[in-house]
């Protein structure tokens, strides 16, 4: 069995990525790593923690990543990513407090440790800034030959980005990390906008999990309305919400949800171009390419799958 590593800013979305690795056959979800983003880095872990608790899976260790970009000192939540997720990132829901604590290792050492011993068999999923996988690139470079796979939630090639035209959220945090990444060693799939926009989720759905009459259906059905919601009030799209971070898990275990293209990636970082992920010109003709971009997605089936793999799983 493949072992995965979540990055996380655990916001909705996030949470129900981590079901979604849960409930997947065939996966071992080894550990979750914590970002900041849709929230503090530590409301994060708190988050994961929390999640994983109602979930029953109270094997899986959390731990802490970087608190703020690595190109600054400090990070303040966006009020929208507050608007979007809810000011505890998981849509104003209380769930009761973890019995477990984060554990003490960094974030980034736990990866570093997991590429040597998994290697190929590890399959890493960042659905936050990149800052942690340029951390441990920096801290211990042979781990880009070493991870089986890097699929990331981020960036946007054919559509504008969600934060500005240029920018996507994940990117927008830390473009200079996300580039450096691409130009890594590593096998890197971007699972963007292009097709996470596609892939929405209703109240018809979520009502399903709460008709379960379990915490853990409720609970999601709670986490999830809230989301939906703040898409529908903030015009962001009237017809359900975005499964961006559990999209990525989605492919990263099967990678034939989605068409990619070949490309050689970079992210672009100048005042008037930030955060932008694009094709590189300089290497237009470098056979050797860097990224698998997903450019389209069946969605019948990749909705039907997630449906399938939270419903069993909120039912426990
Ligand atoms: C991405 O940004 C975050 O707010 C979401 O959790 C998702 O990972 C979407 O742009
Ligand atoms: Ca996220």
């Amino acid at each position: 069995t493949k072992k995965m590593i979540l990055d996380l800013d655990t916001g909705v979305d996030d949470a129900l990525a981590i079901a979604y690795a849960l409930a997947a056959p065939d996966v071992d979800l080894i550990g979750i790593v914590s970002s900041y983003g849709n929230c503090l880095v530590e409301q994060s872990g708190e988050n994961s923690l929390k999640l994983l608790e109602l979930l029953g899976a109270t094997d899986v260790p959390v731990f802490l990543g970087a608190s703020h970009s690595s190109t600054t000192d400090h990070f303040d939540v966006m009020q929208v990513s507050k608007d979007i997720h809810g000011n505890n990132g998981i849509g104003e829901v209380a769930l009761p407090k973890a019995k477990r604590p984060i554990e003490t290792q960094s974030g980034i050492d736990f990866l570093i440790e997991a590429a040597h011993k998994y290697a190929d068999n590890l399959i890493f999923v960042p659905t936050g800034p990149m800052t942690n996988l340029d951390a441990a690139l920096a801290k211990d470079p042979a781990i880009a030959d070493l991870i089986g796979n890097v699929t990331f939630m981020g960036g946007a090639l054919t559509v504008e980005g969600n934060v500005t035209s240029d920018a996507e959220a994940n990117i927008n945090q830390d473009p200079e990390a996300a580039d450096r990444v691409m130009r890594s060693h590593l096998k890197i799939t971007m699972v963007g906008l292009d097709v996470t926009l596609r892939t929405l989720l209703t109240k018809a759905e979520t009502q399903v999990w709460r008709n379960l009459g379990t915490d853990a259906g409720k609970n999601y059905a709670d986490i999830t309305d809230f989301y939906i919601d703040a898409y529908y009030n903030l015009d962001i799209d009237k017809n359900g919400c975005a499964l961006h971070d559990p999209l990525a898990v989605g492919v990263a275990l099967d990678p034939s949800f989605v068409q990619t293209i070949d490309l050689n990636m970079k992210v672009t970082y100048d005042e008037s171009n930030y955060g932008r992920t694009v094709g590189d010109k300089d290497r237009l003709n470098d056979p050797t390419t860097n990224v698998k971009v997903a450019v389209n997605v069946d969605k019948q089936r990749y909705l039907d799958t997630f449906m399938n793999y939270l419903t069993q799983l909120f039912k426990q």
